[in-house]
């Protein structure tokens, strides 16, 4: 028998067929919680995975914006999509959240933590309230989320878990200095958590984005988002529909040995 032989039968072994491929970015039949559900990269991933055949919460605590979103996802994608406020730096918010979606939609397959905040300063010129309110939600909140909704993926050994942090848990940046340190946190949060739900086939990873047009970063003023891209080896700013690859990637079979992984979507920021 020759090599090529011997790696063709390899592969027949592993099922490797056209359907099996089309099917790898498939979320048919999976529930998705998406915390931030209501913002630019959240809602951009919860339409993501609807299209891609995904029941969605979306937990956010802008609670008119995810209920209109909820309607218009629901009726564009014909999937069951619900909106739950929540204030994810709440222990109580996050549990009662959680049961009505357990209750309402079913247990959760794909858990996206995407809730977040920034306050941009330096270091020296914040309050320790400031400080505590960037770790409630952004390390706090998704250890919440996590801690239960990782319990029931233990038992029903299968989950996919996305920790959205950002490229400054890798590089410095400078006045970020809580959102950084806290978005580092959640990096480590997340190997750590890999390692302990791998053997209960439950897969944590991370996605580290760049620069995105959201809410978030049209904060900053035009001439801060103009060197921004300028900055970035693309040359702009990434846009939210970007994350939705990534995110499906990381969701669905597309990964399914990939653990403990951070995926930066940055457009070349960290290569430099
Ligand atoms: N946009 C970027 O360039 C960028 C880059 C790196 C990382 N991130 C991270 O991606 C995630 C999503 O950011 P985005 O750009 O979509 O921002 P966004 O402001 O558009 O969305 C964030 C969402 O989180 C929700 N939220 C904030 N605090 C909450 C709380 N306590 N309880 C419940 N919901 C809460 C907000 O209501 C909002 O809908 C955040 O974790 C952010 O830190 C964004």
């Amino acid at each position: 028998m020759t090599k090529l032989d011997d790696s063709a039968n390899r592969a027949m072994q592993d099922d490797i067929s056209a359907e099996s491929v089309r099917r790898l970015c498939d979320l048919s039949g999976k529930t998705a919680y998406i915390t931030g559900g209501g913002g630019g990269l959240g809602s951009a991933i919860a339409w993501g995975f609807a299209h891609a055949g995904a029941d969605i919460v979306l937990l956010d605590k802008q609670a008119e914006a995810i209920e209109e979103l909820a309607g218009l996802m629901s009726t564009q994608t014909r999937r069951k999509v619900i909106a739950l406020p929540v204030d994810i730096a709440q222990e109580e918010s996050v549990e009662a959240a959680l049961q009505t979606a357990r209750q309402a939609v079913g247990e959760c397959d794909v858990l996206v933590n995407g809730a977040g905040h920034n306050i941009r300063k330096p270091l020296v010129d914040f309050s320790v309230d400031e400080f505590n309110s960037l770790y409630a939600v952004h390390v706090q909140g998704a250890f919440l989320t996590c801690r239960t909704v990782g319990a029931r993926m233990r038992e029903r050994r299968s989950g996919s878990i996305i920790n959205i942090t950002s490229i400054t848990a890798h590089v410095g940046i400078e006045n970020v200095s809580a959102y950084a340190s806290a978005k580092g946190a959640l990096l480590q949060m997340t190997k750590t958590l890999a390692l302990e739900m791998a053997p209960w086939n439950v897969r944590v990873n991370a996605i580290s984005p760049g620069y995105i047009e959201t809410p978030l970063t049209l904060q900053h003023a035009p001439e801060v988002r103009e060197r921004v891209a300028r900055d970035t080896p693309m040359g702009r700013m990434g846009r939210p529909s970007e994350i939705i690859g990534p995110a499906l990637f990381l969701a669905s079979e597309s990964a399914s040995f990939v653990t403990g992984a951070s995926l930066v979507v940055d457009g070349g920021w960290t290569a430099v």
